[in-house]
């Protein structure tokens, strides 16, 4: 691997008529992440596995039309708003808005042409720094959010093998706001092994029980119990069967405020690799890819099988602009939002 730290930079296509680039982070240690300032998306993320064998541990494409082609959301930048609002509609000092419906009745991560979909700005500030900065200007009404909003999402992969996502953004309107990252992970680094054999931890009491179309239901329950409990370390696949159509759900945070602390961790034998998340955010979505069904296929041909990876989306819960009892998602003009998420990956010999 190349090991010279820093980033690079290098031409990926045109899309919407603006320049596409592909930009690698490499750190001290020679571990590289690769992301795109298309829908602000990792699209790997290389390392070496317990015997040495150098391997990626996230879904995504060697170009841009595997991105084109509208993948879910692999890797990518979410917003604005993360997962549902409930039939696309809500309120705000009474004024009604309606939002674009594109997941049956609902909207999800943004609607049709979410921040997913958008080609950001990109700054490298300095190039021996594997930092990345990319910026984007969502105008009032896209997608039926009210307010322009500047959202910029900051990228660094630091020597410990963390990769460091920074949000902030600022809006003209009261909007809802809810950023995150969809990477799909599958610790193995093999796409043809499901992730039901790695374990999760996470750090979560209690969960956001949905409706059949995945809206919450309001409800804050206790995962005592059930299926639902990864309060200790569980193989994924443990009972999955137990919950219709897997893993797809928002885990309420074990947090009493905003500090940067340990959401989950994700442990794979095979490989010895280990995935810790932190955040600053309030709930987490464990999403089991239920919905992956071979049709999409990798870079390589082979077909993306249900549950050959799993994402933690570190957010805000779903439908909360819906839910005067979930934490305010609302963001005023004036007010400067700010977030942090990490994903460390290391290795258990
Ligand atoms: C949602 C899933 C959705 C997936 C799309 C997740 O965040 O909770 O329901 O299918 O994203 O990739």
């Amino acid at each position: 691997m190349e090991t010279k730290t820093g980033i690079a930079k290098a031409a990926w296509g045109n899309t919407d008529g603006k320049e596409v680039f592909l930009y690698t982070l490499t750190n001290a240690k020679g571990v590289q992440v690769k992301i795109t300032n298309y829908g602000g998306t990792v699209t790997s993320w290389v390392s070496s596995d317990k015997n040495n064998k150098v391997s990626n541990v996230v879904l995504g494409f060697d170009s841009l039309s595997g991105y084109l082609a509208k993948p879910p959301y692999f890797g990518a930048i979410v917003g604005r708003y993360g997962n549902r609002i409930a039939k696309g509609k809500f309120k705000i000092d009474g004024a009604q808005y309606t939002l674009a419906t594109n997941n049956g009745v609902n909207h999800l991560h943004g609607g049709n042409k979410g921040f997913d979909k958008q080609v950001w700005d990109a700054t490298i500030a300095n190039d021996s720094i594997a930092s990345l900065q990319l910026s984007y200007v969502s105008k009032d009404g896209e997608e039926g959010y009210p307010g322009n909003l500047k959202v910029s999402v900051r990228y660094t992969l630091t020597d410990d093998n963390e990769l460091k996502i920074e949000y902030t953004a600022e809006t003209d309107k009261a909007t809802p706001l809810n950023l995150t990252n969809h990477s799909y992970f599958n610790l193995s680094g093999d796409v043809a092994n499901t992730i039901l054999d790695e374990s999760l931890l996470i750090d979560a009491d209690n969960f956001t029980p949905v409706d059949s179309s995945l809206i919450p239901t309001g409800e804050i329950k206790t995962v005592k119990g059930s299926p639902f409990d990864f309060t200790k370390a569980t193989k994924i696949g443990a009972r999955i069967d137990s919950v219709k159509g897997g893993y797809d759900h928002n885990y309420v945070l074990n947090k009493k405020d905003t500090s940067l602390t340990k959401a989950a961790t994700l442990t794979d034998d095979r490989s010895g690799r280990t995935l810790e998340v932190f955040t600053t955010q309030p709930g987490m979505q464990f999403y089991t890819g239920n919905f992956l069904d071979g049709t999409i296929k990798t870079s390589q041909g082979a077909g993306i099988q249900k549950h050959a990876a799993l994402c933690m989306e570190t957010q805000h819960f779903p439908d909360s602009p819906n839910e005067p009892k979930f934490p305010t998602t609302i963001l005023l003009p004036g007010q400067k939002y700010h977030s942090i998420t990490v994903y460390k990956l290391s290795i258990t010999k």
